[in-house]
């Protein structure tokens, strides 16, 4: 029997803006982003990303938002109610799966950054001169099974208690009041960047664009960052449209939400590398800039104890504001197609992912020697949802616009609420109408082919 009942709203435009910031803004931008700047030279790889955020992510999440608006449902019932073929609630199928795949490791490394407050506020930075004995002590947190799974459980529980309360009481209130606290922030942090010596050193790194150190594997990263960090392809953005009334307007939202997700991305990129270079460390040190290298920047700071204990706060905030809308995707599933109760839901499949993530937080201790095509479960989770499902969802997303449902639906929705664009900037709509009918779909299946292509490298490395 299928209960009707009235789906939930977003309370106020700016609620939705920033639950869906909170949802793009997350360890992609503060944890993932300055690392992988660091690593592909800098300038010209930001000059490129944001070239793949506004000709890629732009048209896809303005997509995902209609197609959630227009039906008022989660991925699966969305594409349901649009198409009479099965294929399509099958793709809104994935993208659950990658909601699960993804909460189930992200959760992982969002508790570790809930675990660093606690060692910055207990001072154990101070115990390192080297991001080599901060590495030390990382590794060892992480290779202790029940700090790293007590950790997980903490953030698993915190994000279950803001989307148990639901859209308007959970999500948009918590991201109302974390939001604000991240922006405040980072913006500490950056000031604080900006007036330390050496931080024009920074500045140049991330603003000189060195273009020698561009290749195609570059261009495709960048590609697949604009995708993470703005959570496309599994139907997060689709979701959180759903919650949105008609009398709202799609392309500017957007477009704030992709302005918001940048500016946190680049100002976290100068709160940190200006701290970076101020004390003579290095910016390519990959994954471990953010664990290893910042704990000793902070030590060598004046105000370091305060500086590392909001930073780690503001990583786990960003995080925070993520994992909600990832678990959302699931429960807005069981609430729509299987008539759930919201709060069952949240619970059951909260304690679900929380199961499932344990093999991951277990891929750092017991079970890292344990492999699977070569990777550990956890790399291979981030490997499979990231590099496979969300370009995959994302393709069949534009496909499904552009072909299927057809952009003459879309635009007759996307018209809705956005009057005025349509009136004043009229050659925006062949614009997007192009992006999303060729641009998209052709460039994400290169990023495909390519990710898959990596897959049988490491399959043959292994056999
Ligand atoms: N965008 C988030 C980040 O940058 C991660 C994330 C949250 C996500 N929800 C998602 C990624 C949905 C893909 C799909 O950290």
């Amino acid at each position: 029997m299928q209960k009707k009942k009235k789906r939930e709203h977003w309370n106020s435009k700016i609620g939705f803006i920033l639950a869906a910031a909170g949802s793009a803004i997350g360890l992609g931008n503060i944890w993932k982003f300055p690392y992988v700047v660091g690593d592909n030279g800098g300038a010209a790889f930001i000059i490129i990303y944001l070239l793949c955020v506004l000709l890629l992510g732009l048209p896809v999440i303005i997509s995902e938002i209609i197609i959630g608006r227009t039906t008022q449902l989660n991925p699966v019932g969305a594409f349901k109610a649009l198409s009479k073929s099965k294929l399509w609630p099958m793709i809104g199928g994935m993208g659950i799966l990658a909601g699960f795949i993804i909460l189930s490791f992200y959760a992982v490394v969002a508790g570790w950054s809930a675990g660093y407050i606690i060692e910055a506020i207990s001072g154990h930075f101070y115990n390192f001169t080297t991001p080599e004995a901060a590495g030390k002590h990382f590794t060892a947190l992480t290779q202790n099974v029940s700090w790293i799974v007590s950790w997980f459980a903490v953030f698993m529980g915190l994000t279950i208690s803001i989307v148990y309360f639901g859209v308007q009481k959970g999500i948009e209130l918590g991201s109302k009041i974390l939001m604000p606290l991240l922006f405040i922030i980072l913006f500490i942090l950056m000031i604080n960047g900006l007036t330390l010596d050496g931080a024009s050193e920074g500045l140049k790194f991330l603003f000189h664009p060195d273009w020698s150190k561009i290749t195609g594997g570059t261009i495709l990263e960048a590609l697949g960052q604009a995708f993470f960090t703005l959570s496309l392809g599994m139907g997060a953005m689709l979701t959180y449209g759903s919650y949105m009334s008609k009398k709202d307007n799609v392309p500017t939202a957007s477009v704030e939400i992709v302005f918001l997700d940048t500016l946190i991305a680049v100002v976290a990129g100068i709160a940190i590398f200006t701290a970076v270079f101020s004390t003579g460390q290095s910016p390519t040190v990959g994954a471990g800039l953010i664990f290893h290298t910042l704990p000793v920047v902070f030590t060598k700071m004046t105000g370091g104890y305060f500086f590392s204990i909001i930073f780690f706060i503001l990583l786990a905030i960003a995080a925070l504001t993520s994992t909600i809308s990832l678990l959302e995707v699931v429960v807005a599933y069981f609430v729509d197609e299987k008539g759930w109760e919201r709060h069952k839901a949240v619970i059951v499949f909260g304690g679900i992912t929380f199961l499932i993530g344990i093999p991951s937080a277990l891929s750092f201790n017991v079970l890292s020697d344990f492999h699977i095509f070569g990777l550990t479960f956890f790399d291979l989770a981030d490997y499979f949802s990231a590099n496979i499902l969300l370009p995959f969802g994302g393709m069949m997303i534009s496909i499904f616009i552009g072909w299927i449902w057809g952009v003459d639906n879309a635009l007759k929705e996307l018209h809705n609420g956005a009057e005025n664009i349509f009136e004043k900037t009229p050659y925006l709509i062949p614009v997007w109408t192009f992006l999303i009918k060729f641009v998209a779909p052709i460039s994400i299946f290169i990023i495909l082919i390519n990710s898959i292509g990596l897959l049988d490298t490491i399959i043959n490395l292994f056999n």
